[in-house]
């Protein structure tokens, strides 16, 4: 009996971390704690705890005398609506969850378990980074879980949610993985903290500045969401796992849907007669999906583009779409980036792609070709080329130079390209294109001003439609935008078994 009554102290002692006052301070700072952040996340009843006694092996800084069961991390596995999920969650009551050679192990273990039972790895994030008094075997505890999330990179989804103050290798490991959610105002991402670049760069800023939720969702697009507290953040992610499988062997799971009339007439009047005034895509997006079921990802960042997941008669879409209300929809460094990523998860995890393009082609400018449009436009182009999974383009309104290329084109693998009646495919717009090839008529023109309206028109009425690249086959039917669900229901579910592979290779090598 008193065998029992030892196990029944071991279990109370693990739970408490590294005590009540540490405890009732996560509390203070509006953070839930480890153990709490799992009992919302999983299934009620499905979480089994693996390695709760696990204690560091560290005998130096009076490492000796101060040990925790757990080490700082809790681990296990269990359900999230029915699914198998693993997870791990740090305790930051526990040396600020910092990572010890042991720690790193019970996280390498249960990555382990997931990579042979393919199913997602969920990491709820609250570390200092390695763990200081450690070394070394710290730092190669890091390395550890780094070379997992690389290997287990596409073949089971990897979620990271930072819910407190993380640093050093707890960012880089997230940043490995799929996806990053952040909690506003509790949770911090850097390399190195405020007092370090102050040190170092005599720059002074806030921990909330330099590395917070809002700088990471807007500016570094480090974070895909930043949510507004861990529940919300917790939220998300069940929303995330329901839109994706559980490995790259499994489809996504799709909800029962039964089909009736899919005419959406709302659509016809979305595009503004006036060809440069913008319109907000998502309404294109949401008129056209199963309703309510957008869920937007990386929605602060890059804004002249719109990614996220969504359902079309119960199945699961990736999708991607020119936002013309931000930057006219055009695609720069960022936006390609942010475009790229999303596409080689969905093309990685089985889920097919929707593309919606109004796109006046390229960013100009010096900042974008100093820093390198090139290479970063390419990735896109290069995730698009790459992907193997069904693929449909709809062109609302603008498609033009390399982004026609770029956004989807049936020349770089799209399975079907729909263009609406107010679709302008061309290599430039209707005054550039002008100015160029009439240059010398213009000039002479009595006129030249009126010359130059004039050819614009001639150019408009040739190329500002979607009729030329219908003729060619590059658009394979003009629909009205009200046919648009309809015609795309049908089309993904003849897409259903597509089969392509890409020629044997190692692995390509995309312009990073
Ligand atoms: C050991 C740590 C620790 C660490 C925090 N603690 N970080 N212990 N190793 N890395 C301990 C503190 O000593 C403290 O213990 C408790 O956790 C809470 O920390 P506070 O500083 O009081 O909390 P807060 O003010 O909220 O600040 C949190 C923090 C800060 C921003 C994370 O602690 C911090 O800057 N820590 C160091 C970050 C860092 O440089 N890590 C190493 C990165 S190198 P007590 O006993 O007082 O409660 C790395 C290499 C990996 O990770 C490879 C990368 C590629």
């Amino acid at each position: 009996m008193d065998k029992f009554k030892i196990l029944d102290e071991k279990i109370a002692e693990a739970q408490l971390g590294g005590g009540q006052s540490r405890i009732d301070s996560q509390h203070k700072k509006g953070k839930l704690t480890a153990r709490e952040r799992i009992h919302f996340l999983m299934d009620e009843g499905s979480f089994e705890e693996i390695g709760m006694f696990v204690t560091h092996r560290s005998v130096e800084f009076g490492l000796e005398r101060e040990k925790y069961l757990g080490d700082g991390v809790v681990t296990g596995y269990g359900t999230i609506s029915g699914r198998l999920v693993y997870v791990f969650a740090q305790d930051f009551t526990v040396f600020g969850g910092s990572l010890s050679e042991t720690h790193a192990e019970k996280i390498c273990k249960i990555m382990d378990l997931a990579m042979k039972n393919g199913a997602p790895v969920i990491g709820l994030n609250d570390s200092g980074g390695a763990r200081i008094q450690e070394g070394v075997v710290s730092l190669g505890g890091y390395a550890d879980i780094f070379y997992r999330n690389t290997r287990a990179s596409g073949v089971i989804p990897q979620i990271s949610a930072i819910m407190g103050p993380c640093a050093g290798g707890a960012v880089y490991s997230p940043a490995l993985t799929d996806f990053v959610l952040m909690v506003e105002k509790t949770s911090y991402m850097f390399v190195t903290g405020p007092n370090v670049v102050k040190t170092v760069t005599h720059e002074e800023v806030s921990s909330e500045e330099l590395g917070g939720a809002t700088t990471h969702a807007t500016k570094s697009g480090v974070t895909h969401f930043a949510c507004a507290n861990g529940i919300e953040c917790i939220n998300y992610i069940k929303k995330l796992l329901s839109y994706i499988p559980q490995n790259c062997e499994e489809l996504p799971p799709s909800l029962p849907y039964e089909i009736g009339n899919e005419s959406r007439p709302k659509l016809n009047s979305i595009i503004p007669s006036n060809a440069n005034q913008p319109y907000d895509i998502r309404d294109v997006i949401n008129g056209v999906i199963d309703e309510e079921s957008f869920f937007e990802v990386h929605k602060d960042f890059a804004e002249n583009i719109v990614v996220g997941f969504a359902r079309l008669a119960g199945k699961s879409l990736g999708i991607i779409a020119n936002q013309p209300a931000f930057l006219a929809g055009v695609l720069d460094i960022n936006s390609s980036l942010k475009a790229a990523r999303f596409v080689r998860f969905c093309d990685s995890f089985n889920i097919p792609l929707l593309v919606f393009e109004d796109v006046p082609g390229f960013l100009p400018g010096t900042d974008q070709e100093w820093n390198g449009v090139i290479t970063h436009g390419a990735k896109l182009l290069y995730a698009f080329c790459e992907a193997t999974v069904p693929r449909i383009t709809v062109i609302t309104r603008k498609a033009y130079g390399g982004a026609y290329d770029v956004m989807n084109s049936k020349h770089i693998g799209a399975d079907m390209n729909y263009a609406w009646p107010t679709a302008e495919i061309a290599v430039m717009g209707a005054k550039g294109a002008a100015e160029i090839i009439f240059k010398s008529e213009i000039a002479s023109s009595p006129d030249p001003e009126a010359k130059l309206k004039e050819k614009e028109l001639e150019y408009l009425t040739h190329f500002a439609n979607p009729y030329r690249a219908a003729e060619r086959g590059f658009i394979d039917e003009v629909i009205k935008p009200e046919q648009t669900r309809e015609k795309l229901i049908k089309a993904f579910k003849m897409l259903e078994n597509k089969v392509d592979k890409l020629p044997r290779k190692k692995h390509g090598n995309i312009p990073l």
